[in-house]
């Protein structure tokens, strides 16, 4: 802003200020009735539609997927994509919102140009734009994640449809048995304390897959039992396995 620009503005500053009215009583009021429509309309909902209680809580549930409420899926979905790199978890939960609460707070020390149209301030309109299509992305994709006891891998190509159909069941069986909380499978799971699972089929013969999970060293838990009671989820197991390639 130049010297002209500024008697210029502080003319139109004192004209306005001189017809306009004082903030108390007048916005204090406006304020006040439009605090009290708001409060009584959020009262009014919650006496007609009540607020929404999910099934009781059970302790002993293994199915159980825990979510954030969906204006944390961003957030959720930056954690997740970070989750395999310890090192890189502070930086995801700490590090980037308060990095952004940052810029937010000294945004009027770095932005002191004199324009206030949107369309005059290029730089502030894209960072707007692109911020709102960051959070709407990682919004859109933590939504859409499986829960953390699936695996999201297709079948590999070449399967005839029977070992297709096996390949999925054993998916299943996966979820079902655990194995995510100590294996990572493809973008599923946790790394560690087990071995990644991805291409376990390249690097042991199924028979070797099998007896692991019969016999299988602390603390990973034997599968024996589940060979015995259910052969056919047990080998949809072993199956799904080797074709981890
Ligand atoms: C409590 C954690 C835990 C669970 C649950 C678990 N594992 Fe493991 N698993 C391990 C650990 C630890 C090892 C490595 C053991 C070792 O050092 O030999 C391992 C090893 C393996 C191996 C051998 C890897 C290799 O490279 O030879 C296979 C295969 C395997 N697990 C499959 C499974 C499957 C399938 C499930 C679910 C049905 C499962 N695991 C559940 C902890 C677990």
């Amino acid at each position: 802003m130049n010297q002209a620009e500024k008697e210029q503005y502080l003319r139109e500053y004192s004209l306005l200020k001189n017809e306009g009215k004082p903030f108390f009583p007048y916005a204090v009021a406006k304020d006040s009735i439009m605090a009290v429509i708001v409060m009584a309309t959020i009262m009014l909902l919650s006496l007609l539609f009540g607020a929404e209680l999910g099934p009781k809580v059970n302790p002993t549930t293994t199915t159980y997927v825990p979510r954030p409420d969906w204006y944390f899926f961003f957030l959720f979905e930056i954690l997740r994509v970070m989750r395999n790199v310890p090192k890189f978890t502070p930086m995801a939960t700490i590090g980037i919102p308060t990095l952004c609460m940052i810029g937010l707070f000294l945004l009027p020390l770095y932005d002191r140009g004199p324009e206030r149209l949107i369309t005059r301030r290029p730089i502030a309109l894209a960072s707007g734009l692109a911020t709102i299509a960051c959070i709407a992305f990682l919004t859109y994709s933590g939504a859409n994640t499986g829960s953390p006891n699936s695996v999201s891998l297709p079948a590999p190509p070449g399967l005839t449809a029977a070992q297709r159909a096996t390949f999925y069941a054993g998916e299943i069986v996966v979820g079902e048995s655990g194995c995510e909380g100590c294996h990572e499978i493809g973008s599923n799971g946790n790394n560690g304390p087990g071995p990644p699972l991805t291409h376990i089929g390249a690097k042991r013969a199924a028979a070797a897959i099998a007896s692991t999970l019969k016999n299988p060293t602390a603390p990973m838990p034997s599968f024996a039992n589940l060979a015995k009671t259910s052969p056919k989820k047990f080998a949809a197991l072993v199956s799904f396995l080797s074709d981890l390639q």
